[in-house]
C-alpha cells in the first residue's frame, strides 16, 4: 500500500500583532509535530503557512499605530516569520497574502465561482460612518451581542459566545472609527448562498461521504468540530457576503466594483493555495499535485476558525471543482495564561519572540510543556510554575537523568564504546518488548491527532529507561558482575538511540543532541523499536547536561513581568502614536467666541455655529446638539482648531472644529479658558 500524501496547513496568522503562546500551543506546534512525524514516515508532505494581511484586523491596527496598513503587515510578517524560524517550525513555505500571486489566485478563484453562478448579487442596507464616509464591515462596528449581551461584540462575531453575527444584529451599534452611531446606507455585494449546501455538508462532515463516496474517516474529527458545524448547519445556513466596501484587500475582479474587495475570509484560505503555488514555483513542483487527487488536506486551526475551514472554505472548494476538501480540521480550544485569558489589548500574554530572546537555548522546554498541556479537547492553562515543574521533574529528572547516566557510565566503564549485549534476562526482554511497542502506540495516537498523549508515550520510553537503570543499579553491580553490566548498558544505550528517533517530532533539538552523543542518526520512524540500533564497539561521546533546572527566580521574574506590563482594562483608547513637536505646531488652535448657534435640519446631533476667531468670523458645524442647547452657548469662548481642511457636512461648509473634552461615556464639554480671555488668543 502506498503511503498517504498530505497537504498540511496551519491557520495564517493575522499580520497585526506578534504570536503568543496560545497561538503556538493551539496551531503551529501541533501542526509541526504532525508534519515532522509524517516526514519520518515517508509520507509526501507539504507544510503550508503564511501571514493573513487583509481585513479590518489589519487596517484597524494600522490606525492604532498611526502607520499604513502596508507598514503594519510588513512589520508583523517579519516578526512572526522570524519567530517561527527561531522556534524551528518546519514550514515548507511561510508566505503572505499581500503577494501578487495571491491576489491573482484569489481573483481567479472568485471569477470562476462568479461565472459558474455560485454567487448571488444582493443589495442591502449596511452601516455607514458619516464622519469617515466609509461602510463599516465586520470589526469596524461593535455593539451588544444579541445572544449573550456582551457589549463589545464585533460586527462579524462575538468573541465571548462565539456566535457568528452580522452587523445589523448588534444592539447599540457603534463605529470603531468615529465612536459614533452609524447610519444605514444601501450597497450591493456578492454573496455565497450557503443554504444551497446544507445537505451535502451534513453528510460530508458527519459521515465523511461526498456524493456517496467515502472521503474521510469521520472518527478522528474532533467532537467539538463536528458539534460546532452541526449546530451551525442545523441553525440554518444563510447567504454570506463575500465582498466588502474597503480599500485594503484583494480587489473584486469585476467591472462596477470600485472600492470593493474580497471578504478576508474568502481570500485568506485561498492563501493556502497561493502559498503552495509559490512553493511549487520555487522548488520545481506542480502545485496541483498538492490540491488534487489522492491526497489528504489537513487544516490545523484554533476553534474560532472552525466554520471558516469546515463549512465555508469546503463550499468554496467544492464550487470551484477539481480540488480536494479537507480530510480533517483539527481545531484546538483556547490556552489561558496564569488564571486569565490571553489578551493582546491588555498585554496579558507571553509573546513567542520575547520568550525566544530571553531563553534562546530553551526551545524544547517550551515545546514540551505546550504539548503536554495542549488544549486539544478543552481549554487549558499555561502557568510558569507548571512550566518549571514539568521541565524539572519530567525533562530534567527523567529524560535528562536517564540519558546522562547511560552516557556517563559508558564513558566511565568503556571509554565511550558501546558494550556487547550478552544474554538477556526475563526483565531485559520485558523492557525491550515495551520499547518495541512504544513507537507503534505513538504512531496510532499521532494519526488520531492525539499529540499530547503521543508525546507522553514518547516520554514513557525515557521513564522506562530511567526505571531500568534505577532498578538494576549498574553502578553497584559493576563491582561484582562486569559481564551483566555490559548488557545493561547496551540496553540503556539502545533505549537512548530509540529516544533519538521517537522524540524527533516533539523535541527536535533534544533528539539532535542525543544523536550527537551517540554518533547515531536515524530519520526513519520504521527503525524505532529496534533493539540493535547501536553496534557493539561503536563510539559515543561524553554528554553534556541537556536540561538545566528552572530556578524559582525565573518563575518569579516572568510572573511579575506579566503583572507589571499588564495594561488595565479601560474604556479609554490607548495612547496614540508619537508625533513630533513640529507636527503639533502645525495645528492652529485658538480661542473663539460663539456668536450664533442653530440646529441643523434633519441632523439630531449637529449645530451650526458662527464663531468669532479674532481674525475672522466663520461657520463651523459641530456634533454637540445632544449636549448643548443653542441658546445656552451664545457668548461662550471655546477652543477651536482653525486650520482643519474645510469639510461639507450636511451641505454646510464647516471651516474648523470646536475642540471638546469627552469622558468615557461620550459626554462632551467645552474647554473654555478658566480666565476671561478674548477670542483670538492661541494655545501655548
Ligand atoms: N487570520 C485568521 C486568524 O488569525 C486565520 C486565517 S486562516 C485562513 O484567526 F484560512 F484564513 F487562512
Ligand atoms: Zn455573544
Amino acid at each position: 500500500m502506498s503511503k498517504a500524501k498530505y497537504t498540511i496547513t496551519a491557520a495564517l496568522p493575522y499580520a497585526n500583532g506578534p504570536l503568543h503562546l496560545g497561538h503556538v500551543a493551539g496551531v503551529y506546534l501541533p501542526a509541526d509535530i504532525f508534519v515532522r512525524f509524517l516526514r519520518m514516515n515517508n509520507h509526501d508532505v507539504a507544510f503550508i503557512c503564511g501571514s493573513d494581511e487583509h481585513g479590518a484586523a489589519i487596517t484597524l491596527r494600522a490606525k492604532k499605530e498611526g502607520i499604513t496598513p502596508q507598514e503594519i503587515v510588513d512589520k508583523y510578517n517579519h516578526i512572526i516569520g522570524k519567530a517561527f524560524q527561531d522556534f524551528d517550525i518546519s514550514f515548507d513555505i511561510f508566505h503572505r497574502t499581500s503577494a501578487e500571486i495571491h491576489h491573482k489566485t484569489s481573483q481567479d478563484f472568485f471569477l470562476k465561482l462568479y461565472e459558474n453562478g455560485h454567487f448571488t448579487e444582493e443589495t442591502s442596507e449596511q452601516y455607514f460612518d458619516e464622519e469617515y464616509q466609509q461602510f463599516l464591515a465586520d470589526r469596524y462596528i461593535t455593539g451588544e451581542c444579541p445572544k449573550c449581551q456582551n457589549p463589545n461584540a464585533y460586527g462579524d462575531q462575538c468573541e465571548k459566545c462565539g456566535s457568528d453575527l452580522s452587523p445589523t444584529e448588534l444592539k447599540n451599534p457603534t463605529s470603531t472609527l468615529s465612536g459614533k452611531t452609524p447610519v444605514l446606507r444601501t450597497t450591493s455585494h456578492w454573496y455565497l448562498p450557503m443554504n444551497r449546501h446544507e445537505e451535502w455538508l451534513r453528510e460530508w462532515i458527519k459521515e465523511g461521504k461526498l456524493d456517496g463516496v467515502q472521503q474521510h474517516d469521520p472518527k478522528p474529527w474532533r467532537n467539538q468540530v463536528i458539534g460546532q458545524c452541526m449546530s451551525w448547519i442545523d441553525g440554518g445556513l444563510h447567504s454570506r457576503a463575500m465582498t466588502r466596501d474597503l480599500d485594503w484587500g484583494v480587489k473584486v475582479p469585476l467591472p462596477n466594483a470600485d472600492g470593493k474587495v474580497l471578504y478576508v475570509w474568502l481570500d485568506a484560505p485561498i492563501g493556502y493555495i497561493s502559498a503552495t503555488k509559490q512553493w511549487a514555483l520555487d522548488n520545481n513542483k506542480n502545485w496541483e499535485d498538492y490540491w488534487t487527487g489522492d491526497r489528504k488536506l489537513v487544516h490545523f486551526i484554533g476553534k474560532d476558525n472552525i466554520v471558516f475551514h469546515a463549512v465555508i472554505f469546503p463550499i468554496l472548494l467544492k464550487n470551484h471543482g477539481g480540488l480536494i476538501l479537507p480530510d480533517n480540521v483539527p481545531a484546538y480550544e483556547f490556552l489561558n495564561l496564569e488564571g486569565d485569558k490571553f489578551s493582546t489589548s491588555r498585554n496579558w500574554a507571553v509573546w513567542l519572540h520575547e520568550y525566544i530572546a530571553a531563553y534562546p537555548d530553551k526551545m524544547d522546554e517550551l515545546k514540551y510543556v505546550l504539548t503536554a498541556i495542549a488544549p486539544e479537547t478543552k481549554d487549558a492553562e499555561f502557568t510558569w510554575k507548571e512550566y518549571q515543574t514539568r521541565v524539572n521533574s519530567e525533562l530534567a529528572d527523567i529524560l535528562g537523568n536517564f540519558v546522562n547516566r547511560a552516557l556517563v557510565l559508558t564513558q566511565k566503564y568503556y571509554e565511550g564504546k558501546v558494550p556487547h549485549q550478552g544474554e538477556l534476562t526475563a526483565y531485559d526482554k520485558e523492557v525491550l518488548a515495551e520499547m518495541q511497542a512504544i513507537p507503534e502506540r505513538i504512531s496510532k495516537l499521532v494519526y488520531l491527532y492525539k499529540l499530547r498523549d503521543a508525546q507522553a508515550e514518547a516520554m514513557n520510553l525515557a521513564r522506562l529507561g530511567n526505571k531500568y537503570l534505577a532498578e538494576l543499579e549498574p553502578w553497584k553491580l559493576i563491582k561484582t558482575d562486569e559481564k551483566r553490566v555490559e548488557t545493561i548498558m547496551n540496553i540503556a544505550l539502545q533505549i537512548t538511540a530509540n529516544l533519538s528517533i521517537v522524540l524527533q517530532p516533539f523535541l527536535p533539538a533534544t533528539a539532535e543532541k542525543l544523536s550527537q552523543f551517540l554518533n547515531f542518526k536515524a530519520n526513519d520512524w520504521a527503525l524505532a523499536g529496534n533493539s540493535n540500533l547501536l553496534e557493539a564497539g561503536s563510539m559515543t561521546n561524553p554528554p553534556s547536561i541537556i536540561f538545566q533546572k528552572i530556578e524559582d527566580s525565573l518563575v518569579e521574574t516572568e510572573v511579575s513581568k506579566l503583572t507589571a506590563t499588564q495594561v488595565m482594562e479601560t474604556s479609554f483608547e490607548p495612547q496614540k502614536a508619537t508625533v513630533e513637536f513640529d507636527d503639533f505646531t502645525k495645528l492652529d488652535i485658538r480661542l473663539g467666541t460663539i456668536l450664533e448657534a442653530e440646529k441643523v435640519e434633519k441632523a439630531d446631533k449637529l449645530l451650526k455655529l458662527v464663531v468669532d476667531t479674532g481674525i475672522d468670523k466663520r461657520t463651523i458645524v459641530s456634533g454637540i446638539a445632544t449636549h448643548y442647547q443653542p441658546a445656552d452657548i451664545i457668548g461662550k469662548t471655546v477652543q477651536v482648531l482653525l486650520n482643519l481642511a474645510p469639510r461639507k457636512i450636511r451641505g454646510i461648509e464647516s471651516q474648523g472644529m470646536i475642540l471638546m473634552a469627552e469622558d468615557a461615556e461620550g459626554n462632551l464639554s467645552f474647554m473654555s479658558p478658566e480666565k476671561d480671555f478674548p477670542a483670538g488668543g492661541g494655545i501655548a
